[in-house]
């Protein structure tokens, strides 16, 4: 039976990761390894080493990027577990966002059929969405996330302070899926996002908090996407494949970038399907306008656009199916969606002043 999803704790951490210490010491574990990218092991790696001094740390770093997310790179986290004689009894840290934590986990889950590993996310989409939940793998053959598993973590260490040295890009791509947790949740939770205006001064905890939440309440009921687990999938209907089309361009989209368009386009096809109000799709559109502009999506090849939503493995029988809002606050799954929409919302948001 694979592993449920939530039985390990998410807890917040301050300079000095006491917690994190607490539960080294107390585990003994043979040998602990530290998996970060260039940018985790400059801006997040010295953090950590400060505080662990006393402890004995095998660091294993790798490029950043998601096409480093592949099964060439897993092989070299795995020779550097035999180089650095792993045992079962040794613990991965996955110090970084979201594909450290996605393929460290995998590595570990893996590796001599599992061994420890603790979520440590330094990027606000893993600290809101990827390092909980479960999910662990890498990317095969284009298909994103085409190799993996189920698996839990010994636990999840959030440390805010890491967001400091983040892009402001990769802070909205990660606020994106607060958005998309907002709507799905409620009107207080997403009128509580719109007061985020000044980038630079935003305390981060209580809305991450808030954030988490959502998505935990959601997994609990459903870790393997059964049903309800779907709902999180707003806004990654067609997000997704304009998140791959971009690709293609000079100018790719961020994951949260891609499903902040998403989102709108997917509020626009909520008021055709179901009863979302005109005014609650202006609202979102205005607002997510206002934080990430708007993208040339002329520049993509639309055409492809229906097809390659078919191929997404969360659709079955030719028939396209997404999660859709019937209000703020009240998410449904397994809407169907005419292939005229398709067209109709992408004009949608190019027409957009
Ligand atoms: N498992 C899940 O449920 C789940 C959910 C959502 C996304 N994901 C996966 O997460 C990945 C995206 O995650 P991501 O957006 O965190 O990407 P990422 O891990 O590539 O991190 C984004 C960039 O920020 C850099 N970075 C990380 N922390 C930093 C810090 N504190 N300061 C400065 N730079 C820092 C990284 O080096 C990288 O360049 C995708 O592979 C996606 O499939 C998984
Ligand atoms: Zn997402």
């Amino acid at each position: 039976m694979l592993s449920s999803s939530l039985e390990y704790p998410i807890s917040f951490v301050s300079a000095g990761f006491e917690p994190l210490r607490v539960h080294l010491l107390r585990q003994n574990y043979s040998s602990i390894f530290v998996l970060v990218d260039n940018h985790t092991q400059q801006h997040c790696l010295p953090i950590l080493e400060a505080a662990l001094q006393g402890f004995s740390l095998i660091i294993i770093a790798i490029e950043a990027g998601e096409q480093h997310k592949n099964l060439q790179t897993c092989q070299y986290i795995w020779s550097a577990f035999m180089q650095g004689q792993a045992d079962r009894k040794s613990v991965l840290l996955n110090l970084g966002g979201g594909v450290i934590g996605d393929m460290g986990g995998f590595c570990a889950s893996t590796f001599k059929r599992g061994m420890d590993f603790i979520q440590l996310p330094t990027t606000l989409l893993a600290q809101v969405d990827a390092s909980v939940g479960g999910k662990l793998g890498i990317d095969f053959e284009q298909v994103k996330n085409g190799i993996g598993l189920f698996g839990s973590p010994q636990a999840v260490f959030m440390f805010t302070d890491f967001l400091g040295t983040l892009p402001l890009m990769e802070i909205k791509s990660g606020f994106a899926e607060m958005l998309k947790h907002g709507l799905i949740d409620s009107l207080a939770h997403w009128q509580s996002l719109l007061l985020v205006s000044d980038w630079t001064s935003v305390q981060w905890q209580p809305l991450i908090e808030q954030s988490l939440q959502v998505k935990k309440q959601i997994v609990l009921q459903d870790p393997f996407e059964k049903n309800i687990r779907k709902s999180l999938n707003f806004g990654h209907t067609i997000g997704h494949v304009l998140e791959s089309l971009s690709w293609q361009t000079t100018q790719p989209l961020l994951h949260g970038h891609a499903i902040a368009i998403g989102l709108i386009i997917e509020c626009y096809w909520s008021t055709k399907l179901l009863e979302l109000p005109t005014a609650t799709l202006v609202a979102v559109r205005d607002y997510i306008l206002s934080v990430y502009g708007k993208y040339d999506l002329i520049q993509l090849d639309l055409q492809a656009v229906g097809n390659l939503i078919l191929q997404d493995k969360k659709n079955e029988n030719q028939i396209i199916k997404a999660t859709l809002l019937a209000k703020i606050g009240q998410a449904k799954i397994n809407i169907a969606i005419p292939s005229t929409l398709i067209k109709e919302g992408l004009d949608y948001y190019i027409n957009l002043k």
